[in-house]
């Protein structure tokens, strides 16, 4: 391991269907810059999955699914470990061991929790309640120094970093859990729908005009963008005035995320004009991105001995290291080594 690689970098999606614009550019794509640099792990997160219904044949082909579209995205499984986090015990067991850190004030905290336990609280499975010292478990176990994560996982962060700290106060063992950081490009990492710009882009919005997702061919994407909300007026010339038009706000961050073109410059590419060529040229840099990952996406679906076996590596070099740091944590506590 090269200096560099002190730096451990560990993210998660969840396999829950349908990945879209938003989950690649908030995340995917930062994970893709920092393999370079970074010690990394990518992990599909099955047992988050879990914390609502899901059914069984769907979880275990979307988990394919993600691990292929990590591959295609251009995580190179050779740099990177990229594995499923059922596959590695350790996660679940240090999940329970910070369950008993966590204080229950803190969980009562989390947003998340509220917004996706809805209106019957008493009815969410209390794992989706818990679901946060999981998401902690997996930064830890690694101990993990640098986390890219969209906005909204911000706070499940930093809640992270309050067991870690915890931990290593209450068993005197100083530094143990390195405490770590969230990475957060915040314009990307908050991608609007693209039917109300004050929405998240969600693959449970019921309409399928909001997203913009990575298996949509050519035509799908330009007949979703041509239909994408803007405003009754031209593009404005200031970013300030942009920021008060949020589906407009909402398209140039998806237009300088897929290129490598600032917020600033598009704006004055198309100040003045009226948003159809604007949209034309969206479209086609979105189709430009999405059109090979979706395909070498399906071709790795058509290859599952191959998806396989990339999880067997990676879920063999997850545990290894997964159960040195157990261990050490099971001495600090005070359990009987096995
Ligand atoms: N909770 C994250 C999400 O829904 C997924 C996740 C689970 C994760 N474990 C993680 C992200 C660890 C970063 C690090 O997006």
């Amino acid at each position: 391991m090269n200096s560099a690689k002190n730096k451990i970098v560990f993210s998660g999606v969840q396999p829950s269907g349908d990945l879209h614009i938003g989950n690649y550019l908030g995340a995917i794509k930062n994970f893709i810059t920092m393999q370079h640099e970074y010690d990394c792990l990518f992990c599909v997160v099955d047992l988050h999955a879990i914390t609502v219904k899901q059914d069984p044949a769907e979880l275990k082909n979307n988990t394919y699914e993600v691990v292929a579209t990590y591959i295609a995205s251009g995580i190179d499984p050779e740099k990177s470990i990229i594995f499923n986090q059922s596959n590695v015990s350790c996660h679940a067991e240090l999940a329970w061991i910070l369950n008993c850190v966590c204080r229950i004030g803190w969980l009562n905290r989390m947003t998340q929790f509220k917004e996706k336990a809805g209106h019957d609280k008493e009815n969410a499975s209390s794992g989706l309640f818990s679901y946060p010292t999981l998401m902690a478990a997996d930064i830890l176990l690694y101990k993990a120094t640098h986390v890219p994560v969209g906005n909204d996982q911000k706070q499940h962060l930093e809640l992270t970093r309050d067991i870690a700290q915890k931990f290593n106060n209450d068993f005197k063992a100083k530094d143990f859990f390195p405490l770590p950081e969230p990475f957060i490009d915040k314009d990307i990492s908050r991608i609007m729908s693209l039917r109300n710009g004050l929405e998240k882009m969600s693959k449970s919005d019921e309409s399928d005009y909001s997203r913009i997702s990575l298996m949509d061919d050519g035509e799908t994407i330009r007949k979703k963008i041509k239909k994408a909300k803007t405003a009754d007026v031209l593009m404005p010339e200031t970013e300030k005035e942009v920021n008060n038009l949020p589906e407009v706000n909402n398209l140039l961050n998806i237009f300088s995320g897929v290129t490598k073109k600032s917020k600033i410059e598009l704006i004055n590419a198309y100040s003045g004009k009226n948003f159809s060529g604007f949209k034309e040229n969206l479209s086609e840099a979105l189709v430009e991105l999405i059109s090979p990952i979706n395909s070498e996406i399906s071709k790795l679906m058509d290859d599952r001995n191959y998806l396989d076996s990339i999880i067997k590596k990676g879920s063999e070099k997850a545990n290894e290291r997964a159960l040195k740091t157990l261990a050490e944590i099971y001495d600090i506590i005070g359990f009987i080594k096995r």
